[in-house]
């Protein structure tokens, strides 16, 4: 089996889980979890209201769209950020990436721990593992399809179905760069697996993404000033704002293309037209990437 068991704790009690057998997870206090045949685990808390991740028909669609390259500048920007953190070293600014007083810090490292919270058909963690040196990933989403495809994106990965909206199965200090791209928040358990001088980067879309669609009924209204909410949000349980990087482009579109973007969100469920009654059509992608460091 390809897990790697120093990222997960028991959802029921929270001690660490090690392997009982190449199948078979476990925690000191006897609480056992099986192995699926392609290797996740299921990690979800006792009594945990039903929550679902997106199903197979968004997963595919965004997989199609991903493969398309529509979305290539975003993961280029998350590369670039974890870069930029690993080539700031200990000199320049912003602190405290690189520079604190623990020398094991992303700055210095080269076989990173990478979690992607919320991982979808695991199309940044791939970039991410393809580009920087990582020692191990962690794919992470309450879909069990999406925790499968993106396994098989990233080979060698750790895939765990879990419930990013409850306290998560993964061990305190555990990731040395977190990943959330338009994805379920958790602002003090992010800040709790992030060690000290860790990166956490969050994509969120600006309120001109897919302003288009909108405009034809086929997207959700975003509202405005999600990068400062999230800015807020995660300086408030320890993370220091490092900076935001803008990524706007216009993508153009065919039927097909808007098809995708449409089935894979959110607006799938009371889509209208999807804007195919319209030949070729310029798209603004628009979004936003929040790094921070862990302080
Ligand atoms: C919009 S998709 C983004 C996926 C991926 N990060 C990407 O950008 O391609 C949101 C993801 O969050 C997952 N998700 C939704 N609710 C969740 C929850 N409560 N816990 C964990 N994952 C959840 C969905 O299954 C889906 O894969």
């Amino acid at each position: 089996m390809s897990i790697d068991s120093t990222w997960l704790r028991c959802p029921n009690c929270f001690h660490d889980l090690e392997p009982i057998t190449d199948r078979v997870l476990g925690c000191s206090l006897g609480h056992r979890f099986d192995l699926a045949k392609h290797g996740a685990v299921t990690l979800l808390p006792p009594k945990a209201p039903r929550t679902v991740g997106d199903d197979r028909h968004m997963l595919e669609a965004r997989a199609g769209l991903l493969e398309s390259g529509a979305y290539a500048p975003i993961v280029d920007a998350l590369v670039a950020s974890v870069r930029g953190s690993i080539a700031r070293g200990d000199d320049d600014a912003p602190p405290p990436i690189g520079s604190s007083a623990d020398a094991d810090v992303v700055g210095t490292q080269s076989d990173l721990r990478i979690a992607d919270l919320g991982c979808g058909t695991g199309y940044y963690a791939h970039g991410l593992a393809a580009a920087v040196e990582s020692g191990s990933v962690l794919l992470a989403d309450r879909s069990p399809t999406a925790v499968r495809m993106a396994m098989r994106a990233v080979p060698g990965s750790t895939g765990v179905v879990l419930d990013l909206w409850r306290p998560l199965p993964l061990r305190d200090v555990s990731a040395d760069v977190a990943i959330n791209v338009f994805a379920p928040r958790n602002p003090p358990e992010f800040a709790r697996i992030v060690r000290t001088g860790g990166l956490l980067l969050i994509v969120v879309p600006t309120a001109d993404h897919f302003i288009e669609l909108r405009r034809l009924g086929a997207a959700l209204d975003v509202p405005e000033g999600k990068a400062e909410l999230v800015t807020t949000q995660f300086s408030a349980v320890g993370f220091t704002p490092l900076q935001t990087t803008r990524v706007e482009y216009r993508l153009t579109t065919d039927v097909g293309i808007r098809e995708l973007l449409v089935d894979m969100g959110p607006a799938a469920h009371h889509r209208s037209d999807g804007g195919t009654s319209h030949g070729d059509l310029a798209v603004t992608v628009s979004i936003d990437v929040v790094a921070f460091a862990r302080a």
